[in-house]
């Protein structure tokens, strides 16, 4: 696969292609060891060494970040007043502009994609694909056989909407109950909603799973890390299912 060298540079966070320019043309990148100064230049990165001020590209088309959300951030890539997970990055991350694969609400922990993969991002997102996302949820108020019952049907929300069958597993029941819920859709504050629903209220939220993507629970809130080749093409592979 080859591209022009301003477009690879600009992917690799080297600026903008206008950035991109005038660093060509100040002579510090070369391809197999020979200055470039043209843009439109065209490289084959698995093919080529690519070089800027002597140290080399690793090219990688596309970014994947898995995240531990913390509560009080939004999942959007700006807000004039709130802080959001983008937020969070480390420059040297944000300057690829990654963004969130869906949202997950403010006060919701736990498992967040993000992504310069837009085409991954939407296969993932597609109400057709029913990708499953598992939540782990405490409870106000006893979560019983009929709830877990009543998720299986799907459950009627507020707005009359009936849900896709969830999968409901009690993990302890009590006054306070925790539980875990496999939803396949991503309705606005589908799992409060659901619980709602049976008179009862969700009061953490954290999601475990993606698809084939658990949460790497080394992650303390906040951290993120890269997802591994394995975990890019299961990914990419469970898409095609
Ligand atoms: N369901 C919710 O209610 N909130 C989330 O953040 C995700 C799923």
């Amino acid at each position: 696969m080859s591209l022009r060298i301003d477009k690879l540079l600009a992917n690799m966070g080297y600026g903008t292609r206008k950035e991109v320019k005038k660093l060509l043309k100040s002579g510090v990148v070369k391809v197999d060891d020979v200055i470039v100064k043209d843009p439109k230049m065209q490289v084959n990165p698995d093919e080529q060494v690519v070089t800027v001020w002597g140290e080399e590209v690793q090219y990688k088309e596309f970014i994947y970040l898995m995240m531990n959300k913390p509560p009080g951030v939004i999942s959007a890539t700006e807000d004039v007043v709130q802080e959001t997970v983008i937020d969070l990055l480390e420059e040297e991350d944000k300057i690829f502009a990654p963004f969130p694969v869906g949202r997950l609400d403010k006060d919701t922990e736990g498992l967040l994609l993000l992504t310069t993969d837009g085409q991954l991002a939407h296969q993932l997102l597609s109400p057709k694909k029913h990708v499953p996302k598992t939540y782990f949820a405490v409870i106000d108020g006893e979560v019983t056989e009929a709830d877990v019952a009543a998720f299986r049907q799907g459950i009627v929300l507020d707005d009359g909407y009936k849900t896709k069958p969830a999968e409901l597993v009690i993990l302890k029941s009590g006054i306070r109950s925790d539980v875990e819920v496999t939803i396949t859709e991503g309705k606005f504050h589908q799992v409060k909603r659901m619980f709602q629903a049976v008179g009862k209220r969700v009061v953490y939220l954290k999601r475990i799973q993606m698809g084939p993507l658990s949460l790497d629970e080394s992650l303390a809130l906040g951290e993120y890390r890269e997802l591994t080749d394995e975990e890019v093409a299961l990914l990419k592979s469970f898409q095609q299912t």
